[in-house]
């Protein structure tokens, strides 16, 4: 499997001395030889290939050697993880003794859900237990999770269990990465991939088991994935389903799956003390960093583990620490940060164990509440906040924003402090907040976001009557009205609310509908070449950093690539630029561009590109002919129009403002880190994002007349006069109504 992996990739048209194994393989490296020069195994660091390597037989070797190429500050001296051997670890977890009454309850029952403690065993064990019990014989075990990061750690963590390469028997796969083989049995995958696994097979025919894991962050798949799970199970009755998670609430879920047997398992958690904030914190991001600070200086030995909500954040703390640990009070203070979007070779630093005398404290979002078990932690400082997406059906609008966290996450948090020792929570609010200001848990994704993704999903595998489709928690009949008219807009749904061929055609992409008429669009208008770059770099955030002291220098390096059409070209330019200097080992850092996020680009775009081939489409580009990719944009976010508007004065200066296409116009500004300095009276741009005002994202200069032309449905001949669809909308209804 590792050879053909290697013949996969040698064959893509990247030339063959680009460094290829950069994330999935941790514990192997290759014998690389440099020309003139022999590399010891574990020694090339891949990220930084000055040079061509020839490919040399690959050979295994241990995990420590493969980390050799660390940063040596951060590689901690190993310590053996655990003087248990493997069969003895699993036969240590509180899962282990309820091994046969879960094979037993799931060869009895159809539905199971199984409620366990954070670093039970649930997600590594239940799909080997299933396995061991025989459901093998009638197919996969399939085990989903919410994050691409959860599925890959644990995929890993569960090959080296059962003894195998990942890829093999224990595999994963996750949009844009598949490491999966014929011999796979147990697959570990984000809810997204399963959901889309159903477009081809509505009843999900290879598996035997279906574990739908951490339930409880009910994001909008797996939401979706109840309906049609509890759907495929009435059509075939040797489905089995598990629904685990550490913490929710059982007998709703029990009685929305038919009456289905709850195991609960119960913990063995030590007592966690959880201290409170006297009076609120205006500051929680320096106040969890001095609590940090005041906890390595005054408590015990043990791990801290502090919640931030996202990249941001903790790559301040991360640097804050860094810069601490110079002063001999904090020289064994290690920082690892650990988020979603973090590159994977990177993520199981967080892993390595500390010795005696060092602590490590680990900055995480959300991550690490329940889907990341890390051991060693004592200490929990909890803020309170995380950063969610909120929509707006009025508006159409999603977008992200930091909000308290509910209490049950509250009680994660906290609890993550308690798994190998008595431990303590720092709450950086009060008692108060956490009793009358916390909701007791979160809102379901399903029900603050734009659905139209998922609304095509359920239309193309024959779901006709989505307004009464069986959700665990309906969303507001406004979401899904506001997805209806915005799926017919973009030509994909019919007069009826049926699923046009361009709807069929958008819904092979693994991208938002947006995207995909976008897409669809450039063929027509021969420039799938750009706009596919452009799709791929829009869906990797943070291409450009921006280093604290040195922000005007990559200010200066960023305007490089500007481009007077706007955001889109300029990130096309970068795309261009680096795939011409790749192989120049300090062209990213010189240009204050984050390489690994280029690779991953780079991984999209070579998946779209190979569905585009799949279907006979010739790729085209526009050449000079810039304004067909400025069309192609327009077709797929020909909702978000923005207009130039009055001067705003503000008191450092007089501000253009723009004013949005809608019923009720918004007033929003271009974002600073556009650009788009001439402020065209006219822009189409992917996102609003609210701060201190509301900014435009992502931005390119639009000629209305286009818009009759790509968004015939939205806009009237005249030029910018919409059709706001209402009697559409009345008609929509009405079939959904007789449909029942
Ligand atoms: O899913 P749940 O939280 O119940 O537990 P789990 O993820 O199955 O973890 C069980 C044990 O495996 C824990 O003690 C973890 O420390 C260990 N584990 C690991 O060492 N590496 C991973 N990537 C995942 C889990
Ligand atoms: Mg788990």
């Amino acid at each position: 499997n590792f050879l053909k992996n290697i013949d996969y990739r040698m064959s893509s048209k990247i030339p063959t001395n680009i460094p290829i194994f950069k994330n999935e393989y941790s514990t192997m490296a290759l014998v690389a030889k440099q020309k003139n020069k022999n590399i010891q195994p574990g020694q090339v660091s891949f990220q930084q290939s000055s040079f061509s390597y020839e490919w040399v037989n690959p050979k295994i070797v241990t995990s420590k050697q493969s980390n050799a190429n660390l940063n040596q500050k951060q590689q901690l001296p190993m310590i053996q993880r655990n003087k248990m051997t493997i069969t003895e670890q699993r036969q240590s977890l509180p899962i282990f003794s309820y091994r046969e009454d879960i094979i037993r309850a799931v060869t009895n029952n159809q539905f199971l859900i199984v409620q366990a403690e954070t670093g039970s065993g649930k997600t590594t064990q239940l799909p080997q237990y299933l396995i061991e019990g025989g459901f093998i014989i009638k197919g996969k075990v399939a085990c989903t999770q919410p994050r691409r990061v959860a599925a890959v750690s644990v995929a890993k963590r569960v090959a080296d269990e059962y003894g195998c390469i990942i890829g093999q028997e224990v595999g994963y796969k996750i949009r844009y990465d598949d490491v999966t083989s014929s011999s796979t049995i147990i697959k570990y995958m984000t809810d997204g991939i399963l959901l889309r696994e159903c477009l081809s097979d509505k009843t999900l025919d290879s598996y035997s088991v279906i574990i739908l894991d951490e339930a409880h962050e009910r994001t909008i798949y797996t939401d979706v994935l109840f309906g049609i799970l509890k759907e495929a199970a009435k059509k075939r009755p040797s489905l089995r389903v598990v629904i685990s998670s550490a913490t929710l609430n059982a007998q709703k879920f029990s009685k929305y799956f038919n009456d289905a047997k709850i195991l609960t398992i119960p913990g063995s958690m030590f007592p966690v003390e959880i201290k409170f904030r006297a009076s609120p914190e205006h500051d929680y991001f320096n106040a969890a960093i001095n609590t940090v600070l005041n906890i390595h200086l005054r408590e015990p030995a043990g791990d801290i583990l502090c919640f931030l909500t996202g990249q941001d954040e903790i790559e301040r703390a991360y640097d804050i620490i860094e810069e601490k640990a110079c002063s001999n009070e904090f020289s064994n203070l290690f920082a690892f940060p650990i988020y979603s979007a973090m590159p994977f070779e990177e993520q199981s630093e967080i892993f390595t164990p500390t010795q005696r005398g060092q602590r490590k404290v680990i900055f995480a979002t959300n991550i690490a509440e329940t889907s990341m078990t890390i051991d060693g932690i004592v200490y929990v400082v909890d803020p309170g906040f995380v950063k969610q997406k909120i929509y707006d059906a009025k508006t159409g609008i999603e977008s992200l924003m930091i909000i308290p966290i509910s209490k049950a996450s509250a009680d994660q948090r906290s609890g993550r402090a308690g798994r190998i020792s008595p431990g303590k929570c720092y709450r950086i609010y009060t008692e108060q907040a956490y009793l009358t200001e916390m909701l007791d848990s979160t809102v379901p994704e399903i029900q603050r976001s734009n659905l139209s993704n998922v609304i095509l999903h359920l239309k193309s595998i024959g779901v006709g009557d989505i307004l009464n489709f069986d959700f665990l928690d309906p969303p507001p009949r406004s979401s899904l009205v506001s997805a209806l008219k915005e799926l017919y807009l973009l030509d994909a749904l019919d007069e009826d609310g049926k699923i046009t061929t361009i709807g069929q055609k958008m819904n092979r992409f693994p991208i938002d509908p947006n995207y995909a008429k976008m897409l669809l669009l450039s063929e027509d208008m021969k420039c799938s070449d750009e706009i596919i770059t452009i799709i791929a770099m829009l869906s990797v955030p943070n291409i450009f950093y921006r280093p604290k002291k040195q922000q005007a220098l990559a200010d200066e390096r960023k305007n490089i690539f500007n481009h007077a059409v706007g955001d889109h070209l300029r990130l096309l330019n970068v795309y261009n630029k680096w795939e011409m200097n790749y192989t120049n080992p300090n062209w990213c850092k010189n240009h204050y561009l984050n390489e690994n996020k280029l690779y991953e680009a780079y991984e999209v775009r070579k998946n779209l590109l190979s569905i585009l081939e799949s279907r006979g489409v010739e790729i085209f580009s526009a050449g000079k002919n810039i304004s067909r990719i400025q069309m192609a944009i327009c077709a797929g976010f020909f909702k978000n129009i923005a207009r130039k508007d009055s001067e705003t004065i503000f008191s450092r200066g007089t501000v253009k403002s723009y004013k949005t296409l809608d019923k009720n116009p918004e007033t929003v500004f271009i974002h600073p880190s556009s650009c788009l300095f001439q402020l065209p009276k006219w822009v189409v741009f992917n996102n609003i994002r609210e701060t201190s005002k509301k900014f435009l994202q992502d931005i390119t200069v639009i000629d209305p007349q286009w818009l009759p032309i790509v968004a015939k449905r939205m806009y009237r001949s005249t030029g910018v006069e919409r059709n706001d669809c209402d009697d559409l909308l009345a008609l929509l209804n009405t079939i959904q109504r007789l449909n029942l």
